[in-house]
């Protein structure tokens, strides 16, 4: 890793163990300009990537018709001097023009990399694991500077990117947009890959051709969302896991954003991502500063796989932080789809007692616990326990279930509020609202105006409160609606459209807080499912539950688009019971456990009803993924079958020594009369020697016990057999002998 100033070319050349990322700056500084991003390449005349010539172009720089804004691959581009192309920033100044440009001003490269005070972002522990360039941007005429930094990592082939505006003038000014990453990419042969969806249905892979025009994705829903997941890529045409270009990007941020890649008339791509600019603004006053989300970016010559286990590690690493960062997830039993709101204490503890039998080691109370709570019509905000089923208090329920052997899990929604509750009824501007307005509800609630810190502190306290009231280890952190009648009681009408990112920065404030002063428990998001699922998230919380939709089949294809960019670890992965809830299909607990053995195991059933049958199966399964978990939970992901592409989905986890794996086959429907299927491993050792064991107690053509090299398993495969049935799934170790 290296940052490298060539002070006569003047060229950045940003170095990670296997890309490059060059900046150039011309004429005399006056814009930076990119000039490549991909694999490694050695410092030599870089700035000879630029093209200079005569186009029907404006001229910024009088005398010189050879260079234009309109087609120069601007690293942090404007709009209102030349380039029509969408800007990474707009400004309005204090006269109400918005041509606002900015050019090189000067830079420094730091060691290690400085935390973006208030945000959510990836980190270093020493100085020497990164290295940080900072060019300083002005604006001449109004006093405004934007600060890019960019970050390489010693262990990653990753480049964080931010921007830092800093308003030195003297008049207001108001910021209409800000992205953290913008890349003028050569060509415009690539393909758009993103992770779409809805609740129940998130993160589905969604790959198309990129065509002349603007072609993006965006949230503006308060939340990154169920809809789509702010990650994009761009991919040559042939790339798929294994080969190919890839160029992606994703933001650590929970709130609205936009993504987009444009194509213009000379056939160059810019990709871009960042907050939201619709109902965005930002007064900077004299004085003040404004700081944008970190986006990640990962180029990676070898396809999608690379990519991802580029992603997993840092964020594994270098994103998720706190005590349990490291540390085997325990596998949990949550009571939500057991008993929904309809408990006692000891119905509870039936289900702990019955749990701890199996072997499960965390027990989670889902909603219901608090208020008056018997459905979702009212309590959010009355964080006191319903003495009616919880006689004894949370305090009495979590100190039986510690005693039964299990850690106790709780479930708290902060940041949402009912209007049928004491809370409302106290504070009723403490919600998002717009004065006079319906206060359109969602779920029957309405979200508290995380913008405010008195809001903030409020609800910092109760949460403590209910942390520090009784032996709880973990917590599921749910969020349930949108946002809608964005406004806040507590900001001027000037500052009203600031309201949704300053929630975020209110909401990342008290989980920084309450993480940092709970380090034991572990946290983990939630927003209706995977509404969620963002790198913001998972910086305070390192795990999330990826959808509330729990059927094996569905989780196929959740839980493969998920791993596209998040680690196996950060993954919630439930075994529910039969017909499933939100499909009504009837799979075999064997497919439901193996899928969800293949990320952070748990269920979300009533293990008293089962069968002793069921039992037995469960402990086995339970057992296994004690077995198996410091692979799914450390391992590196290699995706071997698709469910997008058929019927069948297969991957596999890989030590870190390429000592040992386990690997995952799944067969949605039986084909009669079909072939004989093999499928190939990879990221083993091919010149090591592997002994193949199945897990799943099925010998079959493969054979147990058998030796097999690297080489073979990679270039030849395995089996894939399932025998007749349909939603079959198989489950081999590998170790080398
Ligand atoms: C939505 C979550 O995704 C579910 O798992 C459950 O916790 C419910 N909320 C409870 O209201």
């Amino acid at each position: 890793m290296a940052i490298l100033y060539d002070e006569v070319r003047r060229i950045f050349h940003l170095q990670t163990p296997g890309t490059s990322y060059v900046i150039g700056l011309v004429k005399d500084g006056a814009a930076p300009v990119h000039l490549y991003w991909g694999r490694k390449i050695r410092p030599g005349a870089e700035e000879r990537l630029l093209r200079r010539g005569w186009r029907h172009a404006p001229a910024p720089f009088p005398g010189d018709n050879t260079l234009s804004y309109d087609w120069l691959p601007l690293e942090y581009p404007g709009y209102g001097t030349g380039d029509f192309r969408h800007p990474a920033y707009e400004a309005q100044l204090d006269d109400g023009t918005t041509a606002v440009e900015l050019i090189y001003d000067s830079h420094r490269i730091l060691r290690g990399k400085p935390p973006l005070e208030g945000l959510p972002a990836v980190y270093v522990e020493s100085d020497d694991e990164a290295e940080t360039l900072e060019l300083v941007l002005v604006n001449r005429y109004s006093g405004l500077k934007a600060v890019l930094s960019y970050t390489v990592f010693a262990r990653h082939d990753a480049i964080a990117r931010s921007v830092r505006f800093v308003h030195e003038g003297d008049r207001p000014i108001r910021l209409l947009r800000a992205l953290s990453a913008s890349v003028d990419l050569p060509g415009s042969r690539y393909d758009w890959l993103h992770l779409s969806g809805a609740w129940l249905r998130e993160r589905m892979i969604e790959r198309r051709r990129l065509t002349t025009g603007t072609q993006g994705i965006e949230s503006r829903r308060g939340a990154s969302s169920h809809q789509h997941n702010p990650f994009i890529a761009l991919l040559s045409p042939d790339a798929d896991e294994d080969h190919g270009d890839v160029y992606a990007m994703n933001l650590v941020y929970s709130g609205s954003f936009a993504a987009q890649a444009e194509v213009d008339q000379y056939g160059t791509t810019r990709l871009s991502i960042g907050l939201n600019p619709f109902d965005f603004g930002w007064l900077l006053e004299p004085g003040e500063s404004f700081r944008t989300p970190e986006a990640i970016l990962v180029y990676s010559a070898e396809g999608l796989g690379a990519m991802s286990r580029t992603f997993h590690r840092l964020y594994r690493t270098r994103l998720c932080r706190g005590t349990h960062r490291d540390r085997i997830r325990p596998i949990l039993i949550n009571n939500w789809e057991a008993t929904y709101f309809d408990f006692t204490e000891e119905k509870l503890l039936e289900i702990a007692r019955s749990a701890r039998g199996l072997g499960i080691e965390l027990f989670v109370l889902d909603d219901g616990w608090f208020g008056k709570r018997n459905d979702d019509t009212s309590s959010l905000g009355d964080w006191k326990a319903n003495e009616r089923k919880l006689p004894g208090g949370l305090r009495r329920l979590a100190e039986r279930v510690r005693d039964e052997g299990l850690l106790f899990g709780l479930w708290i929604e902060p940041e949402m509020v009912s209007p049928d509750s004491d809370l409302y009824r106290a504070h009723p501007d403490w919600c998002l609202h717009v004065p006079g307005r319906r206060r359109t509800e969602m779920r029957n609630q309405l979200v508290l105006d995380f913008s405010r810190e008195d809001v903030c502190e409020a609800v910092y306290r109760m949460i403590a409160d209910i942390l520090s009231s009784a032996p709880i280890g973990y917590v599921k952190w749910d969020m349930n609606r949108n946002m809608t009648e964005i406004g806040s009681a507590a900001l001027p009408p000037e500052r009203q459209r600031e309201t949704a990112h300053r929630y975020m920065l209110g909401l990342y404030r008290v989980l920084d807080r309450l993480t940092r002063e709970f380090p034991h428990v572990l946290f983990e998001g939630c927003a209706s499912g995977g509404g969620r699922f963002d790198p913001g998230m998972l910086h305070y919380m390192p795990q999330t539950w990826t959808s509330d939709n729990t059927d094996a089949v569905a989780r196929l294809k959740i839980q493969y688009g998920t791993s596209l960019v998040y680690p196996a670890i950060a993954t919630g992965a439930h075994v529910s019971a039969v017909p499933n809830h939100q499909t009504g299909r009837v799979t075999p607990l064997d497919m439901r456990a193996h899928a969800a053995m293949s990320a952070n195991f748990g269920y979300e059933l009533d293990a008293t009803a089962l069968t002793e049958e069921e039992k037995e199966q469960l402990r086995r399964h339970v057992a296994l993924y004690k077995e198996i978990r410091h692979l799914v939970q450390f391992g590196d992901l290699y995706r071997l079958l698709s469910p997008f592409e058929g019927d069948e989905a297969a991957w596999m986890y890989v030590s870190e020594d390429r000592a040992e794996a386990v690997v995952f086959y799944f067969r949605v429907l039986a084909e009669a009369n079909g072939p004989f299927r093999r499928f190939r491993l990879k990221g083993l050792d091919p010149d090591a020697a592997y002994r193949l064991e199945p897990l799943d107690g099925r010998e079959d053509a493969n054979g147990s016990g058998s030796v097999y090299g690297g080489d073979q398993l990679m270039w030849a495969g395995l089996h894939a057999e399932t025998g007749p049935g349909d939603f079959r799934s198989r489950l081999w170790r590998l170790t080398r002998v």
